[in-house]
């Protein structure tokens, strides 16, 4: 196993131990899942994609690897140890430290993205095991920056198929399991309602 995997493999274990709500998995999500989180993405359009978790940035380069320019992507994590190796990873890829609670408010930080539309966002954050508070601030500001093309992409570790009642207020597009991973993961695709 290359020794950058290994290191980001020890980073995500020390977040999980530190702070396993927050972190959500022992280990960083597989290249399979991380192309069926891109898969759910349409190419069609040219706005920004916001990844939500970026962690050491599993998911992030199969949204790279689909297409998706690094100019079109801005990833956030709340935490900075994440955020410092992320960056390292993507120097070419905006990566910024912050709650995704406070999205817009983040992303209006970014003099050059504030005129910017938001087309889809990408979302690994454990909505399960967050503060339920969290998590309704959380979609609502997923809501507001959604346009109604807008899609949201989720995965959780939850196999059955029914879609998140924290999400409520997106509609569910289309929904599979990804058995190559540890542990399994749901992708819902949801669309602004
Ligand atoms: C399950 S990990 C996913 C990491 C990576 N995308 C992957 O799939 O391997 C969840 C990530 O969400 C981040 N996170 C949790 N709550 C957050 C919040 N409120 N705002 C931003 N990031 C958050 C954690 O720090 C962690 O890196």
């Amino acid at each position: 196993m290359p020794i950058k995997t290994l290191i980001s493999y020890a980073l995500f274990g020390g977040a999980f131990i530190t702070d396993l709500k927050t972190t959500g998995s022992v280990i960083p999500s597989s290249p399979f899942l991380g192309r069926r989180m891109a898969a759910g993405l349409p190419k069609d359009d040219d706005g920004l994609v916001v990844e939500l978790g970026v962690g050491t940035g599993a998911i992030t380069k199969s949204l790279i690897e689909s297409g998706i320019d690094h100019d079109r992507l801005v990833a956030v994590d709340c935490s900075e140890e994440m955020v410092r190796w992320s960056q390292k990873r993507f120097p070419d890829a905006r990566i910024l430290l912050g709650d995704a609670s406070k999205l817009r408010e983040l992303l209006a930080s970014q003099p050059d993205l504030r005129d910017r539309k938001v087309s889809h966002v990408v979302s690994s954050l454990p909505l399960k095991s967050l503060p339920k508070d969290l998590v309704r601030a959380i979609a609502d500001e997923v809501e507001e920056i959604l346009p109604p093309s807008g899609r949201l992409v989720q995965f959780t570790y939850d196999l059955r198929p029914q879609p998140d009642p924290h999400l409520r207020q997106f509609h569910l597009v289309e929904s599979s399991v990804v058995w190559c991973n540890f542990p399994p993961a749901r992708v819902s695709v949801y669309q602004a309602a």
